[in-house]
């Protein structure tokens, strides 16, 4: 009976912790973290491409031009990596956004719960101002007419 009762009041536990985690996660997400990735400042982007070649590149490419055929997942059911310049996606997502996956991961809010995928989270490798840096860098890539439709799509 106690251990029975005992194990409900745990299982409760994990559940509000988890609540409180994904309300903690998905404000987060929704405000946005205080950074600032500006694909303009020079030293930004010298700092964004030293890591971007470090950390990213074995995946993403040097050129910011994904694995080939990244739209089919693999037979283990996961995604290639996807190019990062204008022939991906990484342009439809607001800067918040972009920083959350790279920092946290495909998960939620950014992926469903269990979603596997080979995208790391650099939550414990990268500070944020190197995550700001990187992401600065690759949008320095993008083209004026994607800068513009990310600015419609965006408002
Ligand atoms: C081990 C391989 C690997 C490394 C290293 C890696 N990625 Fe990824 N990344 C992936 C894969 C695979 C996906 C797509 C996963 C999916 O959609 O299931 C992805 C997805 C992403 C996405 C979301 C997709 C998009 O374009 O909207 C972003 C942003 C991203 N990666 C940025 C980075 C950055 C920045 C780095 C370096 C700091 C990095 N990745 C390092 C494999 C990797």
């Amino acid at each position: 009976m106690t251990s029975g009762k005992y194990s409900v009041a745990a299982a409760a536990a994990v559940a509000l912790v988890a609540a409180a985690s994904w309300i903690y996660f998905a404000a987060s997400g929704s405000q946005g973290p205080a950074i600032r990735v500006n694909a303009h400042d020079e030293a930004q982007l010298l700092h964004g491409r030293a890591i971007y070649e470090q950390h990213c590149a074995a995946c993403h490419g040097q050129k910011l031009e994904g694995q080939p055929d990244w739209r089919t997942r693999r037979p283990d059911g996961r995604l290639p990596a996807p190019p990062h310049d204008d022939t991906g996606h990484t342009w439809h997502h607001p800067d918040a956004v972009l920083f959350g996956i790279v920092k946290y991961g495909l998960v939620p809010p950014y992926a469903p719960v269990g979603y596997s995928s080979d995208m790391p989270g650099f939550v414990s490798v990268l500070r944020d101002e190197d995550i700001a840096a990187t992401l600065a860098y690759i949008e320095s890539k993008w083209s004026p007419r994607v800068w513009k439709a990310r600015e419609e799509m965006l408002r």
